[in-house]
């Protein structure tokens, strides 16, 4: 397998991949055979028929069957190779094995949630075991996403109000880029990932500390943390510059004006329902574009995120 990628394809990391790659090959040379064949066979006619002096015409031609048949045959015979090919490996890339390990992806405004068996989830960080087939069931809590993954050599769309699914094995550990590939709104750019594909004992490791991941950490620590794992800063910075959204920065006792012309000094019940209902009140100035983190994130976790921009007014400003 291919680990080096080449000219026109990243390093191949999925069992899927040299499938692709093969038909990808085969329909670039094809296209370059052909390209050679209808420029150089234009160039050729070009001077062979040029007008020669005042009365050289070029001869009436009509018809010549033979040439018209070998150039309908011969397209047709490759568009059907190009057909079945393509179809049989998008069977395959789009039937899951019958064993797989089954994950949750979600793509929302602009991150990606995932959710495994044991209740672990995270954010961005999709974290698979090495060797094992991985079933993605994939839905959007917005607008269309698309989970691509260039090593793997898939790519899906990721709807709302509906499921996708994809799978992949990957045969060698390491970390692959996890893109976006449907342009959803502003942070479009932003919402990128990793895939981090390790050995089966560490998956199990790292499944067993996520489903618990407060553990061993104050609200407030837990809170910075959740800050980054679940892309908070993706929108909002703790330095006091304005983004996508306001700062996170003195955030606790600012005065807030909102869209609809009222106004209020920001405290933990104000913090609580811009994550939950983040429609509810609008800063003057920005976009109503936060996604809700209703069902998302558990109360704990909202206390520590709390706690975390609180802590804020002490550092920052
Ligand atoms: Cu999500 Cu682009």
């Amino acid at each position: 397998m291919d680990t080096t990628g080449t000219l026109f394809l990243p390093p191949a990391n999925s069992t899927i991949a040299p499938e692709v790659d093969a038909l990808f090959q085969f329909i670039l040379v094809t296209s370059i055979i052909f390209f050679l064949i209808v420029v150089g066979g234009t160039a050729y006619f070009i001077y062979k028929y040029r007008k020669k002096g005042k009365d050289g015409f070029t001869a009436d031609i009509s018809e010549n069957r033979t040439l018209e048949i070998i150039w309908t045959v011969i397209p047709i015979i490759l568009v059907f190779i190009i057909f079945f090919w393509g179809f049989k490996t998008y069977l395959k890339m789009h039937v899951p094995p019958a064993e797989t390990i089954q994950i949750k992806a979600t793509g929302q405004k602009w991150f990606w949630q995932f959710d495994y068996d044991n209740g672990a989830s995270s954010t961005n960080d999709l974290v698979v075991p090495v060797g094992k087939p991985v079933e993605l069931l994939l839905s959007s809590q917005d607008v269309v996403h698309s989970f691509y993954v260039p090593n793997f050599r898939i790519k899906m769309d990721v709807l709302p109000n509906r499921y996708t699914v994809t799978w992949f094995e990957a045969p060698r550990q390491g970390e692959y880029d996890l893109f976006c590939a449907e342009f959803c709104g502003t942070s479009h750019s932003k919402m990128i990932g990793k895939v981090k594909v390790v050995s089966e004992r560490e998956y199990n490791e790292w499944l067993e500390a996520s489903s618990n991941p407060g553990e061993g950490l104050s609200l407030e620590e837990y809170g910075a943390k959740l800050y980054q794992s679940k892309a908070c800063v993706t929108c909002h910075s703790i330095d006091g510059s304005p983004n996508i959204g306001p700062t996170l920065s003195g955030l606790i006792g600012r005065t807030e004006q909102f869209t609809d012309g009222s106004s209020l000094s920001a405290d933990e019940n104000y913090i609580r329902e811009s994550i939950l209902n983040p429609q509810a009140k609008v800063v003057k100035g920005y976009q109503p574009v936060m996604p809700t983190y209703q069902g998302i994130l558990k109360d704990k976790e909202i206390d520590a995120l709390v706690t975390y921009i609180k802590s804020l007014n002490k550092t920052g400003e």
